[in-house]
Parts: structure tokens; C-alpha cells; sequence
């Protein structure tokens, strides 16, 4: 244990950080180990990683000294923002500065950081092909971290920037998944025209950080995509009527129509999809899945990940 490198993982007990957690636990001999960061090491999610093996401590990435210290001694650390905790690009790029300058401080070796294109770069805010949101934003959640990237340069911190992409569980949690259209059949909506969407098993993320970290310092510095499949909605519609075993059509709506849906972050959604769908092939391109299998060689297919997770899936 002593002379293993320390990977201490932020959002441990979320999708992504307990992904490498779990990935690292699973992994006795790979020479690392796991040290998991929570706001509250007594939870029942804390106390199973603290179960499995992993080192818990304390840490809150709008408190950077509490950052710098559960950096401290570690040799990695994976760093992810929690955008729909708060819906605020502002607080997002603050807490991104918090883990780029803790880590600098603690003198960490080697930083993922969990990031996202800066839509602007394609649509700029000019642009009225969609609205601008919260002023200076095509897609929030997006953008702020893709101005954050900046700031782990800026910092010279030592970073892999991971370009994650849409978790197959937004259809289990995020309330994306079929529901019954009028005349009783099961539908997902989107609007991705037919264009291909990245999705990933979200745990597959921290299993393809873990094949990051493990290729020592090949990825710093480096901009890494990953994915499990790129599929059309009606390739995904195709997939649930499969598993489900009844037909799950795909609706297709307009980005302007998903923007109007109502729910939280509706607004940030539509335009996600739109600048997924408008620039589908330069989304896509960098989320290699040849590469990200590479990192990851148990990385799932959307019809593994169903046939998995299909009782899970919320049916009306
Ligand atoms: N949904 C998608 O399809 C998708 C795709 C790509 C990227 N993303 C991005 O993924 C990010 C969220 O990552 P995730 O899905 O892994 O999160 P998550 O599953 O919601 O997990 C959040 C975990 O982070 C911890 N946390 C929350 N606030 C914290 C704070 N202030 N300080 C320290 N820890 C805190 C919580 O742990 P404790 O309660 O134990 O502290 C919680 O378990 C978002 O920024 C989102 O934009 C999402």
C-alpha cells in the first residue's frame, strides 16, 4: 500500500469518481490506489468505497483548503464539477480554479480533468441559430468547462483534459427515458435529428481514467475523448424496442421545442443537442471508440449497457 501512487478522485461517490474508484479498487496489483473525496465520510455511499478499500477523507471543491489537503501526497487526481447541483457556470469555473490551484499546490503530478467542448468556438454569441443563455453562454454547462481548461494551463498543472460524453443513465435519472406517447406506444425525444450522439456508461468514464493514469505521463497535456458508442436516436430507439421487448419509437422534436419543455435546464439541453447535432462529425470525432477501448477494454456497448440496466429504466 505504502509505495502505491495515490489517485485521489473528486465526486468519489458520484457517477464518474466512483467509476475510478471502483476501477482502481478492482485492480489490486496496478499500483495504485484509491482516495476517495466526499463532503461527508460517514455516508452510506462513503462507507461503502471506505468498504471496498479505498482511503476516505473529507473535501469540498468550493473550499480549496480542504482541497489541498486531500490533494496532499497524492500522486493523480481526477477533478469533476457538479453543474446541475447548482446550474451556474460562474460557481463552476470557481470550483474548477479551486482543484487547478490545490492541485498545483500540493504538487500532484498528474490531473484529469473532466471537461467539455466551449460551444462558442463553433456557435459563437452572435450566433442566432440558438439563443444565448445567462449572457455570455451558448451551452453552459459546457463552456464553463471549457474556459476552466485554461485555467489547469494557466496553473501548469500537469492535465489530461477528458471530453466525456452523455451518459446512457440520463435515461434511468435525468428523465430522458421511453415514455407513452398518445396512442400508447413508448418514445425517446431528442432532438439530434439523425445525427449520431456520443454515449457512454458513466462508469466506463472513471474506468477509461484509470487506463489514463495508467499510461503514466502519455496523456498530459493531452485532449482524450471518450465513448462507448455514437448512435442515432433512432439507433437507440432500435436498441430499447430490443431490450424492452416493445417498440420505442424515436421522436424527434426541434432544439427549440426541447428548449421549451419546462424543466430545469431545459434551455442548456436544447442547446447541448443542437450543437451535438450541428456539428455531430467534429463532436464525434475526437470520442474515438477504438481509442477509448483502448483505455478501457471493458467498455460497454449501448445494448450491453441496456441489457444490464433495463430494469432500472423508469416506465411509464
Ligand atoms: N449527465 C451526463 O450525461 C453528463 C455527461 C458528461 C458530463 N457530465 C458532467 O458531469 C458532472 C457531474 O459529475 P457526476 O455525474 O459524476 O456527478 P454526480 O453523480 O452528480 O455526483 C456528484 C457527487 O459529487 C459530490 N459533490 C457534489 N457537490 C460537491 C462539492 N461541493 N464538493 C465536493 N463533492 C461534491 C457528491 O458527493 P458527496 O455528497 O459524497 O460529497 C456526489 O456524490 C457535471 O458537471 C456534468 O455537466 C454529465
Amino acid at each position: 500500500m505504502a509505495d502505491k501512487k495515490i489517485i485521489a478522485v473528486v465526486g468519489a461517490t458520484g457517477a464518474q469518481g466512483s467509476g475510478l474508484v471502483r476501477a482502481i479498487l478492482a485492480d489490486p496489483s496496478g499500483g495504485f490506489s484509491a482516495r476517495a473525496i466526499t463532503r461527508d465520510p460517514n455516508s452510506e455511499k462513503a462507507r461503502e468505497l471506505a468498504r471496498l478499500g479505498a482511503e476516505v477523507v473529507a473535501g469540498d471543491v468550493d473550499d480549496e483548503g480542504s482541497l489541498k489537503k486531500a490533494f496532499a501526497g497524492a500522486y493523480g487526481a481526477y477533478c469533476v464539477t457538479f453543474f446541475w447541483a447548482h446550474f451556474s457556470p460562474q460557481k463552476e469555473l470557481a470550483e474548477a480554479t479551486a482543484m487547478a490551484r490545490a492541485a498545483k499546490a500540493a504538487g500532484v503530478k498528474h490531473v484529469i480533468w473532466s471537461t467539455l467542448e466551449d460551444s462558442r468556438k463553433w456557435i459563437p454569441l452572435e450566433d442566432n441559430r440558438m439563443p444565448t443563455l445567462q449572457g455570455k453562454y451558448k451551452v453552459p454547462h459546457f463552456d464553463s468547462k471549457g474556459d476552466a481548461d485554461q485555467v489547469f494551463t494557466a496553473q501548469g498543472v500537469p492535465t489530461t483534459f477528458l471530453l466525456t460524453s452523455f451518459y446512457w443513465e440520463n435515461f434511468i435519472y435525468f428523465g430522458m427515458g421511453p415514455k407513452k406517447g398518445p396512442d400508447g406506444t413508448l418514445g425517446i425525444t431528442l432532438p439530434m435529428g439523425d445525427k449520431k450522439l456520443p454515449g457512454i456508461a458513466s462508469d466506463d468514464i472513471g474506468a477509461c481514467a484509470y487506463g489514463i493514469f495508467k499510461n503514466g505521463g502519455a496523456f498530459i497535456g493531452k485532449r482524450v475523448g471518450i465513448a462507448g458508442e455514437h448512435l442515432t436516436g433512432a439507433q437507440m430507439a432500435a436498441g430499447f424496442s430490443k431490450a424492452l421487448g416493445q417498440p420505442v419509437r424515436y421522436n424527434e422534436v426541434a432544439p427549440e421545442v426541447y428548449r421549451s419543455f419546462g424543466f430545469p435546464g431545459a434551455d442548456d439541453l436544447g442547446n447541448m443537442f443542437q450543437f451535438n447535432r450541428d456539428f455531430s462529425d467534429a463532436f464525434c470525432a475526437p470520442r474515438n471508440l477504438d481509442a477509448s477501448r483502448k483505455l478501457n477494454p471493458a467498455l460497454k456497448s449501448f445494448d450491453t449497457w441496456l441489457s444490464e440496466n433495463k430494469s432500472r429504466i423508469p416506465l411509464e
